[in-house]
């Protein structure tokens, strides 16, 4: 008696298939969590939807992601370098930005640009968006760039605004080094190039 009851209860269970959500916690914004059936409607993208935007990035499709980017887009990269400023036309961010940054890295090299993590959307207008590109550049330099993307989205889903805040020195390396063809990382570095002040920061 004991043990039939207990294989019923084995039975009901195996019966149960374990949902989805089982692994999801408030943080996991795996697509298979965020991209729940029954989405509410929101006024502009959810975390789902952004997600959804972002995949055409991760792979490498630019042309996918810019339709989801206003023609007049007001794109502000952040920082001290190359690229810094505010670009007010799609295209000019994608040519002078996106492009002039990606033509640095090798593409013998594997690539990749992720998604790490969402902060709003929905019912709020901004959304953040963190993301980890990593690449080769060209003279050999390792492209590791964690970075945010602050974005205010339209109701008809697209970027029509964002601030971007990623690591000003690395694009600077990346930019200056790879268009100067000035270093390699694979140059023996063994003379000493003083710089303007001198070794030790006393001048010669
Ligand atoms: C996040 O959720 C996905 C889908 O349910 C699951 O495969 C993954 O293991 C979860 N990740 C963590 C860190 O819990
Ligand atoms: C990029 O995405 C668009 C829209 O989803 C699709 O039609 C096109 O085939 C994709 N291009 C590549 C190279 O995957
Ligand atoms: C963006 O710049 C390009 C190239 O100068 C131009 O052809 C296009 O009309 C501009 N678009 C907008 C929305 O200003
Ligand atoms: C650096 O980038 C420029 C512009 O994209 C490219 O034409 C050039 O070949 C690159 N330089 C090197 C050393 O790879």
């Amino acid at each position: 008696m004991y043990f039939s009851f207990k294989l019923i209860i084995v039975l009901a269970l195996s019966a149960i298939s374990i949902p989805v959500s089982a692994h999801c916690s408030p943080t996991n914004q795996s697509e298979a969590c965020l991209c729940t059936p029954d989405q509410p409607v929101t006024k502009y993208p959810n975390k789902c939807q952004i997600t959804k935007v972002f995949d055409h990035l991760a792979q490498g499709n630019f042309s996918a992601f810019l339709a989801q980017v206003t023609p007049d887009v007001q794109w502000t990269l952040m920082g001290t370098h190359a690229l810094a400023g505010v670009y007010h036309n799609r295209t000019i961010f994608a040519i002078d930005a996106l492009q002039r940054l990606s033509k640095t890295l090798d593409p013998a090299h594997k690539t990749s640009l992720k998604l790490t993590f969402i902060v709003g959307g929905g019912d709020s207008e901004w959304s953040v968006q963190e993301l980890h590109g990593q690449g080769v550049c060209k003279n050999g330099l390792i492209y590791d760039n964690k970075f945010n993307w602050v974005t205010r989205w339209n109701t008809e889903g697209k970027i029509a605004e964002c601030r971007g805040y990623l690591d000003s020195a690395l694009v600077q390396r990346a930019i200056t080094e790879n268009e100067s063809g000035e270093y390699t990382y694979t140059d023996q570095r063994n003379v000493l190039k003083a710089g303007p002040v001198g070794t030790g920061c006393t001048s010669e």
